[in-house]
């Protein structure tokens, strides 16, 4: 597990907290000279599980990082701790989840313009933890506070153990194929029904500015199908 220099208890008061991007923990009330030293403790420690996390996943940088997360308003990280574990806690797992404009092909081959799908776009256990169901934890949890169900997400580059994941708790493992590098799963559709826009995308596909700016990852334009977005290019 993952340890740092500072005590953990004060900032997980509760297993898993959720990270804003104040960089803080929602619901924790603060003392006015308090942010200052939280922040930097959050930041730490998406700092270093985004580069575990990159490591694990063989990308060449981390997906998550403080400042990713703080220019990100529709996106949260879900950190999962274990206060009593070595001197001064462990963190065990980070969560990155987020809504995406993401144009998607449906079962038909037809495309979709899903404005704000929900999205998971980083998920990392500490080695020394993994298999031991903290991951189901981390994601059950997720998805009770975002109310989003498992085949409603979108995965992002989703690895073998995530394949694995997903089929063990969620039975779900028949995929839609797509051209970019989000893997959804059947019965996405119908589970995002409200969120996914009626007309196929093709016109608007043509009409948008595809612009490759700021914003997550290295996802903005593979959100886009190609030729619209950039061909199937690898994280590493
Ligand atoms: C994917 C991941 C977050 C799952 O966390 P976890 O705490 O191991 O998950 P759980 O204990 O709740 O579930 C275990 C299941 O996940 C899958 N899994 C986890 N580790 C695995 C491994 N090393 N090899 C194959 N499958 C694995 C399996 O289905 C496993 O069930 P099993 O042990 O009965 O075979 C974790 O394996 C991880 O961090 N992997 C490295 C980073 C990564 O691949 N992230 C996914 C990015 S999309």
């Amino acid at each position: 597990m993952a340890d740092f220099q500072f005590s953990l208890d004060q900032l997980f008061r509760q297993p898993v907290i959720k990270i804003t991007n104040d960089l803080l923990p929602m619901g924790t009330v603060l003392g006015r000279n308090q942010h200052c030293k939280v922040i930097a403790q959050v930041s730490e420690i998406l700092n270093v599980m985004g580069v575990l996390s990159a490591h694990a996943q063989d990308l060449r940088s981390p997906v998550t990082t403080a400042g990713r997360v703080r220019e990100a308003p529709n996106q949260y990280v879900y950190l999962l701790a274990n206060v009593r574990r070595g001197r001064r806690g462990q963190v065990c797992g980070m969560l990155k989840v987020g809504l995406k404009q993401l144009f998607l092909f449906d079962v038909n081959g037809a495309m979709r313009n899903v404005s704000q799908a929900p999205s998971i776009l980083d998920f990392y256990v500490h080695e020394s933890c993994q298999r031991t169901g903290q991951g189901k934890r981390l994601f059950e949890y997720m998805l009770a506070d975002m109310g989003w169900s498992a085949v409603q997400c979108a995965i992002d580059r989703p690895s073998g153990k995530m394949a694995g994941f997903m089929n063990k708790h969620y039975q779900l493992e028949r995929s839609v194929p797509q051209s970019n590098h989000f893997v959804i799963y059947q019965g996405f559709f119908e589970a995002n029904h409200i969120l996914v826009n009626s007309k196929p995308a093709q016109r608007q596909l043509q009409l948008r500015n595809v612009r490759n700016g700021g914003g997550d990852s290295e996802t903005d334009d593979q959100q886009l199908p190609y030729p619209w977005g950039s061909p199937r290019r690898r994280k590493f």
